[in-house]
């Protein structure tokens, strides 16, 4: 079900998702349906990747087009592209790779739409409101982690227009990143008691939580009680411990899922040049994919 081998030819364009590891990702689920539902010839495969220099010298053939990038090859991905798109530059890491048709590598950063995208209908739907501002402005967002998700969104954030704040187990990273979005660095032991106001924002895009460490969480409950809003990037399991207490707390909860879904509408767009609403209409249930 998730090859159709019978439709691999000479001319099948070959994609995957490239981390370490890779075995959880749904990727592979997604785009080989979607590929199929819109008979487009192509396979899309999980790829275990030590070095990505390494993967990318071996596999230059016209035909491997299309590369989604996860934990911990975002950074790297970045330094092998031949051209990388302003947002990803700015953010340091890509999650897509699209080789062109004169055979070098453009990079992009999509996982900052899709993630600020689903945290804005949550907010909108939260607060009522659906006017052209972003309910992101003015508001304290509060990322954890400075890896290529939390650049993300912390970019994310700052160009919506809110004061983000960045809490990182390694400070230096935290205080690197929070001066690139005029924010503010704090330490994960700072972040249990730093509540300055109630109502702010948490999103987290560290592997706390991460299956199989369900019962692990980034932000004790007693601290989730000054957030209104909690993003998780852990889509395995879909409930994370941290989105479990924050909903618990009264915190609307926003499903890594939801990233996971909106990122791959863009991507599916720059893999195959279909328009995305063709995917969007074939929108797999959250059920499907989990
Ligand atoms: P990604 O590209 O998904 O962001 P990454 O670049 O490997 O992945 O970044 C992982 C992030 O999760 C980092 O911010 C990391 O903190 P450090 O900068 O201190 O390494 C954070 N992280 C990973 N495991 C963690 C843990 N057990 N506790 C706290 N933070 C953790």
């Amino acid at each position: 079900e998730l090859y159709n081998f019978r439709q691999i030819g000479s001319d099948t364009k070959v994609h995957g998702v490239i981390g370490k590891p890779i075995g959880h990702s749904k990727s592979p689920h997604l785009y080989n349906a979607a590929f199929k539902s819109v008979n487009f010839n192509g396979i899309y495969l999980p790829l275990l990747v030590d070095s990505v220099a390494n993967f990318i010298k071996a596999f230059s053939s016209p035909d491997f087009v299309g590369y989604s990038y996860t934990i911990p090859h975002k950074e790297d991905g970045l330094r092998c592209c031949d051209e990388v798109d302003p947002i990803a530059q700015a953010i340091g890491a890509i999650s897509c790779m699209v080789r062109r048709s004169d055979g070098t590598l453009m990079g992009y950063n999509v996982d900052y739409l899709g993630a600020i995208a689903a945290i804005e209908e949550a907010l909108r739907a939260r607060e009522g409101t659906n006017g052209a501002a972003s309910p992101l402005v003015g508001k304290l967002f509060v990322v954890i982690g400075a890896g290529g998700a939390g650049k993300a969104l912390a970019y994310g954030g700052y160009e919506k227009g809110a004061r983000v704040v960045v809490a990182n187990r390694t400070y230096e990273k935290a205080q690197e990143l929070a001066n690139k979005v005029g924010g503010k660095a704090i330490t994960l032991e700072e972040l249990e008691n730093f509540h300055p106001e109630d109502g702010m924002i948490l999103a987290n895009t560290t592997s706390v939580g991460m299956k199989p460490n369900i019962d692990r969480t980034p932000l004790s409950k007693k601290a989730l009680s000054h957030y209104s809003l909690v993003f998780d990037a852990i889509y395995t399991p879909k409930l994370t411990r941290l989105l479990r207490e924050a909903q618990e707390c009264g915190a609307t909860p926003v499903y890594g899922t939801e990233m996971f879904i909106n990122q791959a509408f863009v991507q599916f767009e720059r893999f195959t040049g279909m328009p995305g609403r063709l995917f969007i209409s074939k929108k797999p249930s959250e059920s499907w994919i989990i």
